[in-house]
């Protein structure tokens, strides 16, 4: 069953750039914000909640330039329950098509006791700042934050007020991500069932992550009658986050059987959204995330393969393409097969003769023993290398050792074999990493200008694995180098080292500015 215009509509609320923004270390730029605004406005979020304009200038600018720009999405700012806040966000969102001030105040017992208001004077300041936003603004969404620790009775009675001071969207926050579905469910049927007036507004369910229920607290408040979703891209958000966008949105589709409810998104932007949000954050997404993880396409024993390859539904719900990956991902590992390997290789591009995929597959086989992935990129160079006697890589690490400790300044010693001959070389650095990528400097001159450097433990404890990524730019050519090992600074030079080929190879092929002109989405728009 798909998705189908009788069926009601969820509306999307995207709060990435304001509740996801705030989690720390996920500070985007100015010029980011608009990047992701405008990717979101496209992929048919309904309301994008673009900043906090009272909390920075920065804020402010942000959410009043992605007003000016929104095309199709509500743009909305957040407010406390105060008028210069909700001055500040009208000031900011009234560029907008369709514009929104989102006020909220604490009204659990232990957020009523920060301002030290009681329950009569709390009542009143609602009634008074809703009144105020709405005569701003038509639409205006309330917040009781934390409602899932206020009392029932209390909830009901503010949800009223807000109501009858012309709130046209009710959400209800779990602030602390404390509920759980049975009971996200049960708030929302009863705020239905007690509230005069509630069957006038949209209920929204925001959900934090903290005990890890965030999607499915959203889908009960749903499956209730709450009719909008507040989720971040990538699930980010402060603590463990808030409800990721992609699961809420492909639980609807996959599951629309029993969730006959549609939404406006474009699934197949999806992936690229989590990249950008990913890379912008600096907030990587685990390889087993839902939807949007580096694995959650990909099917490494052999049951698995030989399934998927047969047919698809076997072992996927979803289509890769649903949400915008095109190439099918079987990663290669030990317990792959020779038909996953020949198929893997033809979507390469290998459309090899028996011998030379019997010749390839023992290669491939030795190359699985030691690594326990075996990605696109290791086949492409396996059977290159296979096909042109060691073409690939000018440059191979050979030999490291570091002296590093609390005494400065670290020490280097490395072979690098260029082009086949081994050079010996040892220099010093701000730290190991430094004085080994001096090395590689010294041994192999070059212009390149290291962009990014990321280093991500695969695993949790001391001896887990380090993928590190860099990104080298020369003459507007741009490659990333990746490795991995259990030695995080031997990772570090493989992975630059691994750049450095792959500029080796670029040169050749491509003209100086050609990858600035095709990764222009990470300018200022
Ligand atoms: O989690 C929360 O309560 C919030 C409110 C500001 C809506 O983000
Ligand atoms: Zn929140």
């Amino acid at each position: 069953m798909a998705q189908n215009d009788s069926q009601d509509r969820v509306f999307i609320f995207d709060t990435t750039l304001r509740d996801g923004e705030q989690s720390p270390g996920a500070t985007m730029t100015h010029n980011e914000k608009l990047e992701i605004a405008s990717l979101l406005d496209e992929m048919g979020v309904d309301v994008i909640e673009a900043g906090f304009p009272i909390a920075s200038e920065g804020d402010f600018n942000a959410v009043s330039e992605i007003s000016k720009r929104s095309v199709n999405s509500t743009i909305c700012g957040l407010a406390r329950a105060n008028f210069k806040d909700i001055d500040r966000a009208w000031e900011a969102v009234k560029h907008a098509k369709s514009p929104r001030i989102h006020t909220f105040i604490g009204t659990s017992p232990l957020h009523r006791a920060i301002p030290n208001l009681t329950m009569d004077e709390m009542a009143e300041r609602i009634h008074q700042t809703v009144t105020h936003a709405r005569n701003l603004c038509d639409n205006v969404q309330w917040s009781p934050m934390d409602a899932t620790r206020t009392e029932h009775d209390y909830l009901c009675r503010v949800v009223e007020i807000a109501i009858k001071a012309g709130a046209t969207t009710i959400n209800i926050p779990d602030t602390v991500g404390y509920t759980y579905p049975m009971e996200s469910a049960k708030i929302i049927r009863m705020l239905l069932e007690r509230v005069p007036g509630a069957d006038e507004i949209i209920f929204a369910t925001h959900c934090h992550n903290d005990l890890g229920m965030a999607t499915a607290n959203s889908l009960a408040a749903v499956e209730a009658g709450a009719r909008q979703i507040e989720c971040t891209i990538n699930g980010l958000g402060e603590r463990a986050g808030n409800t990721a966008l992609e699961e809420v949105v492909m639980a609807l589709r996959v599951r629309n059987d029993i969730l006959p409810f549609r939404t406006g998104i474009d699934t197949t932007k999806i992936m690229h959204l989590s990249r950008r949000v990913s890379t912008v954050s600096g907030f990587v997404v685990q390889p087993n995330k839902a939807i949007v993880g580096k694995n959650a396409f990909l099917h490494e024993s052999g049951i698995h393969q030989d399934g998927v390859l047969k047919n698809v539904e076997t072992f996927e719900i979803m289509r890769p393409e649903d949400i915008g990956l095109t190439a099918k991902n079987i990663v290669m590992g030990k317990h792959s097969g020779r038909a996953a390997l020949r198929s893997k290789l033809k979507e390469l591009g290998f459309d090899l003769a028996d011998n030379q995929l019997n010749d390839v597959f023992v290669r491939f086989k030795a190359l699985a023993d030691r690594k326990k992935e075996v990605y696109d990129e290791d086949l492409v160079a396996l059977v290159a290398d296979e096909q042109t006697n060691d073409a690939y890589d000018t440059l191979v690490l050979k030999k490291l050792r570091v002296i590093s400790g609390t005494d400065g300044p670290q020490e280097a010693d490395m072979i690098l074999t260029i082009d086949g001959v081994d050079h010996h070389i040892d220099a010093t650095g701000d730290g190991p990493v430094d004085a080994a990528f001096n090395c590689v400097k010294q041994l192999w001159p070059h212009q390149a200008r290291l962009q990014v450097y990321q280093v991500h433990a695969v695993t949790q404890g001391t001896d887990a694995q380090a993928t590190v990524s860099v990104r080298l730019e020369e003459e507007g050519r741009i490659v990333t180098g990746t490795s991995a090992d259990t030695d995080t600074i031997v990772a570090s030079v493989k992975a630059y080292i691994n750049g450095l080929n792959r500029l080796v190879v670029r040169r050749t092929k491509s003209a100086p500015g050609d990858d600035l002109k095709s990764v222009s989405y990470t300018d200022a728009p």
